[in-house]
């Protein structure tokens, strides 16, 4: 594993040009990108390199990591309305083939998009996030390494994080995600830490031990692993 312990001034430029040093070397590549609060500052580097014509996912397969299976709002609060707002025309450009997960429950798109990961020979980078409970993607703790294309149960921790205090009939109970089996398969895995609430699980990155109440750490053994981390998280 290799750890770049970054000031949180400087998180997003390193996280960016890690991505980008992978799609100047592979500008065909198949990647998946997270949601969340920690990828919003690399996402305007991209966006800003993306206008500057430094960057471009144009020959790119990307593949969304998760969305809400039952969200009452949607595309209101949705993985795809994320993307739309933070990467726009890096990813919707006509060119881009971006792989969608739609909200549902059906378990074809499941297989479909498992076939389409499979199509693409797996995916080339995997860039994810990390849960304050260690969940990557919607991999949430006890998820199984072996686990392909999946729907979840949202832990209640997780509802929270995402939807704070709002009414039950306006968050979801359920998600789609990409399997940890994908992801830990995928050639390069690019690990973002950085945000409130994070210590705990930085803490048990640092550590090095997989523990499978702890997805996060269950991805420690991959052959090229980067986390990039905020470095006031270490204690
Ligand atoms: C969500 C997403 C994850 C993301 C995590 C952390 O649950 N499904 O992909 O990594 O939240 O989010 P944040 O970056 O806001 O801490």
């Amino acid at each position: 594993m290799k750890l770049v312990q970054v000031p949180e001034t400087s998180f997003a430029q390193q996280a960016a040009e890690l991505i980008a040093h992978h799609v100047s070397e592979r500008p065909d590549l198949s990647l998946t990108l997270p949601t969340g609060a920690t990828p919003v500052g690399l996402y305007e580097v991209l966006r800003r390199e993306h206008t500057a014509a430094n960057f471009s996912l144009s020959r790119a397969n990307v593949f969304m990591l998760d969305e809400y299976a039952d969200l009452p709002t949607y595309p209101r609060g949705s993985f795809i309305s994320f993307l739309r707002e933070h990467l726009g025309d890096v990813v919707f450009n006509g060119s881009t083939r971006l792989h969608q997960l739609l909200p549902s429950l059906d378990p074809d798109q499941l297989r479909t998009y498992d076939a389409a990961l499979d199509a693409a020979g797996g995916l080339d980078v995997a860039v994810v996030g990390v849960g304050r409970n260690g969940h990557v993607g919607f991999n949430e703790p006890g998820a199984s390494l072996e686990s392909r294309t999946n729907i979840v149960t949202l832990s209640r921790e997780t509802i929270h994080d995402n939807f704070g205090e709002v009414e039950p009939q306006k968050y979801p109970t359920r998600a789609i995600t990409m399997g940890l089996k994908d992801l830990s398969n995928a050639r390069s895995i690019l690990m973002l830490v950085a945000g409130t609430g994070k210590r705990a699980i930085a803490n048990a990155l640092l550590d090095g031990r997989a523990q499978p109440d702890k997805p996060a750490t269950q991805l420690l053994d991959h052959p090229d692993l980067t986390i990039v981390m905020c470095d006031s998280l270490a204690s």
